[in-house]
């Protein structure tokens, strides 16, 4: 049985919770994939890096609580060093779930091209490698003859990259319009029900979807790089991030929500790329009032759902959850899934 060994760079909610998934359901996973994972690497700002060629104890890692101590106590190290970990490890895959900053991308876009130039292929989570240097990484790792996955940047598990992709041979995708903010989604659902913005907000912080500072969230930043990843990624539009304009909904009050409501209407926030005749593509994150029978008015809560305009088969929707640990871990092990599927498989031992 080919077994892949994969780094975790990143050890927060995402990472540790695929390596729950490896640790309680590997066998599991194993005779249903036809693969194996193995832990190699970790890194962790609190935690510091650990490097173990035979394989990481997961149940002993899962354990460590980093105020009672780091890897160094393990014969690791207390620093992360991500650059010479991602760059040395004896890792096939990197999966990629730091703390980053959506409006640079950093740090989660070096430790792409470290992995990448080091000859190791990649998966993450983040938006923001994807959203701003997308081309120039699928490029490095096309380059190298290597995957650079990214499912959960979009819709956490959802399939929606991927899914489009294979979608698309003998039709044509015109565009797509969706509901890709869980946090702004469930906020322009309570206000409809009569409650203020802010307690709405504060309902959604304590609930989990939000933001500490849900300014992304509420503001249309978030939706703003999920946009530009699937126009570029799957319009082929090659946008930069000021070519999508943005709205959010902080102008929306309780009363519009429910005066649009009486007219058969209801307000979400929707991010929309469509083609023009000439070729070109436009995109935007603005607040509509959509008909109640409309494919999208009824997502409701916390849900995502985006919409393919296609030639042959019309609208084509997918709807499920867009973020949560457990969502977000999946969706790396769908990467991994899907490398180990493709035509040039992950090098590996067998
Ligand atoms: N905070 C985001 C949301 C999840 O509410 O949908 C991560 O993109």
């Amino acid at each position: 049985m080919t077994t892949y060994d994969i780094a975790l760079i990143g050890f927060g909610g995402v990472n540790r919770t695929l390596a729950e998934l490896i640790a309680t359901r590997g066998e599991k996973l194993s005779s249903e994939l036809g693969f194996g994972l193995r832990v190699v690497a970790i890194t962790d700002l609190r935690l510091g890096s650990l490097i173990r060629q035979e394989g990481i104890d997961l149940d002993l890692v899962l354990r460590l609580d980093p105020a009672d101590g780091t890897f160094e106590d393990h014969g690791g190290s207390a620093q992360p060093d991500n650059d010479r970990v991602i760059r040395t490890c004896p890792a096939d895959i990197i999966c990629e779930a730091t703390f980053t900053n959506p409006a640079t991308g950093e740090p989660a876009a070096s430790h792409v091209r470290w992995a990448l130039e080091a000859g190791k292929n990649v998966c993450t989570t983040n938006k923001g490698p994807v959203a701003l240097h997308g081309a120039e990484l699928s490029g490095l790792a096309r380059q190298h003859g290597l995957h650079f996955e990214f499912e959960g940047a979009v819709m956490s598990g959802t399939p929606v990259i991927r899914f489009a992709r294979q979608l698309f041979p003998g039709l044509a995708l015109n565009g797509f319009e969706g509901i890709l903010n869980g946090t702004s989604n469930y906020v322009l659902g309570r206000m409809e029900e009569g409650l203020s913005f802010d307690e709405s907000v504060r309902e959604a912080q304590m609930l989990g979807y939000a933001e500490a500072d849900p300014t992304a969230d509420i503001d249309g930043y978030d939706v703003q790089l999920k946009v530009l990843i699937l126009a570029n990624e799957l319009l082929g539009a090659g946008l930069a991030l000021a070519d999508v304009q943005r709205q959010g909904i902080s102008a929306l009050t309780p009363e519009d929500l429910i005066k649009a409501r009486r007219e058969g209407l209801r307000w979400k926030l929707v991010g929309s790329a469509r083609r023009n005749p000439d070729g070109s593509v436009m995109a935007s994150v603005a607040p509509a009032a959509l008909p109640l029978d409309h494919g999208l008015a009824g997502v409701s809560g916390a849900s995502n759902a985006v919409s393919f305009n296609t030639d042959l088969l019309g609208p084509v929707t997918v709807s499920g959850p867009g973020a949560g640990r457990m969502e977000t871990a999946y969706a790396l092990l769908s990467d991994i899934i899907a490398m180990h599927g493709a035509r040039n498989p992950v090098a590996a031992d067998a």
